[in-house]
């Protein structure tokens, strides 16, 4: 995979197009392309990441497609909502709601995670409700709190369209809009949602100059009380924790899936990429800033039933919490992937 150290503003264009097959989560991309391939994505993957997790290349046109419905509000019963509403790229895919407004201003029960590198994570949702991102795709659509279409009337309307219908048979292999194809091209766009590499990543690959004194202070306090839940390159160890939170009975958290009394509060660990562009913060939005974040585990939580042993009062002096924000901001990467420019 093609490694970026050493450039703190990647160039907005994530993407690397090339005529041959290089995306296999199993080994380094062959330079040998087959001469008469299909055009496929690669995507650049921070130091630590390894080759984006995939079903198989990253076709460019199967990526073209799942961008474009991904941004449609074609897929919403009143054509208002778009995937894209609710996953901004500017706020690293989230939108800065508390929790997320679908159709006719309908509330969501949950705060939209970010999709920057979503392909790496074990589980999807605030519970793990969900495996994969096939799995996950049309979920939305059925929400009658987010886009409130029936997959048969989304694939309808898609077959209905000027352009979908061609689009999907190049992208396909000839085969038109289906409950698998619409799948398949929105996991393929989500794939290459990848962040690019932050001055965190540089500093982590041993470019001292990359922190700032009050950075370097902040990765030690991260490290001593953070990094046992956010932990490497990806700054989650894609568990479940309770990190403290109040739990409300509308949202107990895992056990809502796995109706365990002894999951109540159990929330997945998010990853922190990107975490400055994705506030509101925790599963409901409760926390507008990072300060807030940091002013929770400083009092060690709310002293939640089930709270994690690991989450108690820290005890940091104002220079320690700046440092710990300081360090937190330094792990954007500044520029949302865009894909715009993909021609196959
Ligand atoms: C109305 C807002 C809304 C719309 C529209 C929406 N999402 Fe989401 N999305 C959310 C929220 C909220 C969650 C978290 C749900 C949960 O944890 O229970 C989420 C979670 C996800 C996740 C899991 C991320 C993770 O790390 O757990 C993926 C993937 C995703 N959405 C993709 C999509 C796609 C693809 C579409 C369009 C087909 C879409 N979303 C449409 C709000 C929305
Ligand atoms: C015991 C595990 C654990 C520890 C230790 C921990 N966290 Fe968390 N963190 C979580 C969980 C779980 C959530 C999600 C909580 C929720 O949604 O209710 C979370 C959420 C967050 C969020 C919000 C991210 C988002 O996208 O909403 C930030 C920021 C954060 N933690 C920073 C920190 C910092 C800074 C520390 C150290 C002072 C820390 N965490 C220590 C488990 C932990």
């Amino acid at each position: 995979m093609q490694r970026f150290l050493a450039s703190v503003l990647v160039p907005a264009i994530a993407f690397a197009v090339a005529a041959c097959g290089t995306l296999h989560s199993d080994g380094p991309p062959s330079d040998d392309p087959p001469p008469d391939g299909p055009a496929v994505v690669s995507v650049p993957v921070p130091d630590g990441f390894r080759a984006v997790p995939s079903q198989g290349p990253l076709l460019a046109h199967r990526v073209a497609l799942g961008e474009r419905l991904f941004f449609d509000p074609i897929l919403s019963s009143d054509r208002t909502v778009s995937c894209g509403t609710c996953h901004l790229r500017e706020k690293a895919f989230t939108d800065g709601h508390l929790r997320s407004v679908g159709v006719q201003g309908r509330r969501g029960l949950r705060n939209a995670p970010s999709l920057l590198n979503v392909a790496y994570r074990r589980s999807l949702f605030w519970d793990g409700e969900h495996p994969s991102l096939e799995h996950q795709a049309l979920v939305p659509l059925g929400d009658s709190l987010e886009m409130d279409l029936p997959v048969r009337e989304a694939l309808a309307r898609l077959k209905a369209h000027p352009e979908y219908p061609t689009l999907f048979a190049e992208a396909f292999n000839g085969q038109g809009p289906s409950e698998p194809t619409l799948i398949d091209a929105l996991a393929a766009f989500q794939r290459t949602l990848v962040s690019a590499p932050t001055r965190f990543d540089r500093y982590r690959a041993g470019e001292a100059e990359a922190f700032n004194e009050a950075e370097v202070r902040g990765l030690v306090l991260f490290e001593i009380h953070c990094q046992k839940c956010h932990a490497g390159p990806h700054l989650t160890t894609d568990g479940f924790a309770n990190n403290g939170a109040a739990v409300s009975d509308e949202d107990p958290g895992r056990e809502r899936i796995t109706s365990d009394p002894a999951d109540r509060g159990l929330f997945r660990i998010p990853s922190l990429r990107a975490v400055a562009r994705t506030a509101p913060y925790f599963h409901d939005g409760r926390f507008s800033t990072l300060d807030a974040v940091v002013d929770h585990y400083d009092r060690g939580g709310d002293g939640t039933p089930g709270q994690d042993v690991r989450i108690g009062p820290l005890h940091l002096t104002d220079t320690e919490r700046a440092a710990l924000i300081a360090f937190l901001r330094t792990l954007d990467d500044q520029a949302a992937p865009v894909s715009q420019t993909l021609t196959p």
